[in-house]
This record gives structure tokens, sequence and C-alpha cells, in this order.
């Protein structure tokens, strides 16, 4: 079984679904930590429910960025996973730590990337009438939203969307896809080599990445 660590910042709907994901065993792995930059976010008590125990690093406690990735650099090394992800973890990693963890950590975005990597995604579609949404799950590298994909899950944006119900509809797909992802990558049918990402075994792969395209 992998060791699978996982980052939060907020409501941590992701975390339960790769929590349940585990517990049902369509990821061959386990939830063995979850770290949180924030003592109120409602993940940590979803995490509670689910009797795992949060670790709180909170980012204010700091006075750098260096300072906290160190912290949560040494946390993360005590726990030693085989996997870390950043799941809704709202917080910028810098060099060190990703290069420490490089290959090991991936994180969950929601946009197609390269377009709009940052905050607000869900306004920037809505605002350029895109035709398409969805969500990207990559490596992390030391750029922001911007290491070697993995997998992209696309929607149609439909012409009475919101940005309610485009949260909703990515919500949904992140649920999925990103369990999926994890246990192909637990099962060793994901990896990166050279910063380039490896497939064994999977056939959804176009252009180099695994895309799927979801009717919601
Ligand atoms: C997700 O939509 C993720 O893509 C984004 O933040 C959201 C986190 O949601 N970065 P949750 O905390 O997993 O419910």
């Amino acid at each position: 079984m992998k060791k699978i660590a996982v980052l939060i910042s907020g409501s941590g709907s992701n975390l339960e679904a790769i929590i349940k994901a585990c517990t049902s065993k369509k990821i061959e792995g386990t939830v063995e930590s979850v770290i949180c930059n924030d003592p109120k976010a409602y993940g940590v008590k979803r995490a509670k429910s689910f009797n795992i125990e949060v670790k709180i690093i909170n980012h204010k406690d700091f006075s750098s960025r260096e300072d906290f990735d160190n912290e949560l650099e040494n946390y993360l090394m005590q726990c030693s996973p085989d996997l870390i992800v950043l799941a809704g973890f709202m917080r910028i990693l810098g060099d060190k730590i990703t290069s420490t963890f490089n290959g090991k950590i991936i994180n969950l975005h929601p946009s197609i990337l390269p377009l709009y990597p940052g905050l607000n995604t869900h306004e920037k579609v809505l605002q350029n009438n895109d035709k398409n949404h969805g969500i990207t799950i990559h490596y992390v590298s030391g750029e922001l939203d911007a290491g070697p994909i993995i997998a992209q899950g696309l929607i149609e944006v439909k012409s009475n969307e919101n940005k309610g119900s485009l949260i909703k509809k990515i919500h949904k797909i992140e649920h999925v896809l990103l369990p999926e992802i994890i246990n192909e990558i637990c099962k060793g049918n994901i990896k990166l080599q050279k910063d380039v990402v490896v497939y064994k075994n999977l056939s959804t792969i176009k252009n180099g990445i695994i895309r799927k395209f979801y009717e919601l």
C-alpha cells in the first residue's frame, strides 16, 4: 500500500473523495497524513470525521515563505509519503521543497492548463465565453501551476452557466478523476522521469496526456 499525504486549505471535498476511494480499495494506497495551513478550514473537521488527524502548519505563524516551506518539508520528511497530493492547497511552494519532492507531488488545478494558472478560473472562463472548462492534474515544479501535465478532465460550458454551476461541475469531475489518477500513480502506471510523464498500461492518452470529456 502506498502512503499518501494530502495537503488542503479549504473545504476538503477532494480529500474526502480520496479517503473514500482508499477505503473502498479504488486506490491502492492509504491517506497517512493530512496537512492544512488554515486551522479554521472545514477540511479539518471533514478529516476528523473520518478519524484522520490533521497536522496544522499555519502559514501565518511564519515570517517568510521559506520558513513555512521548511517546516512543511521537515514534517513531510518524517511522514515519508510515496505521494503528496495538493488538493485545494492554496499556498505556492518554493523551489527547495518542490525539488526535494520532485516527481512525488501532484497538484489539482481547476482549469485546462496552460489556460488560467492562478486564481478565479471560473470567472475567467465565463468572461471569455469559453466553450469548455475543466481541470488539470500535474506534477508540481517550482513554477505556479506549470509542472508536467498528467491528466485533464473537460466539460462543456452551457449557455446558462454561472460561477456556482461551474464550481459544482468542476468538483464533480475532480472527485472522479483525481482518485483515478492517484490510483494509477500508486500502481506505478504513471511516473515522472526526467521531467516527462511516462504512462504504462493506459489507453486514454492523446498528445501525451490523459484527456477525458465528461457530459454534465
Ligand atoms: C478545487 O476545485 C481545486 O481545484 C481548487 O480548489 C478547490 C478545492 O476544493 N484548487 P476542496 O477543498 O477539495 O473542496
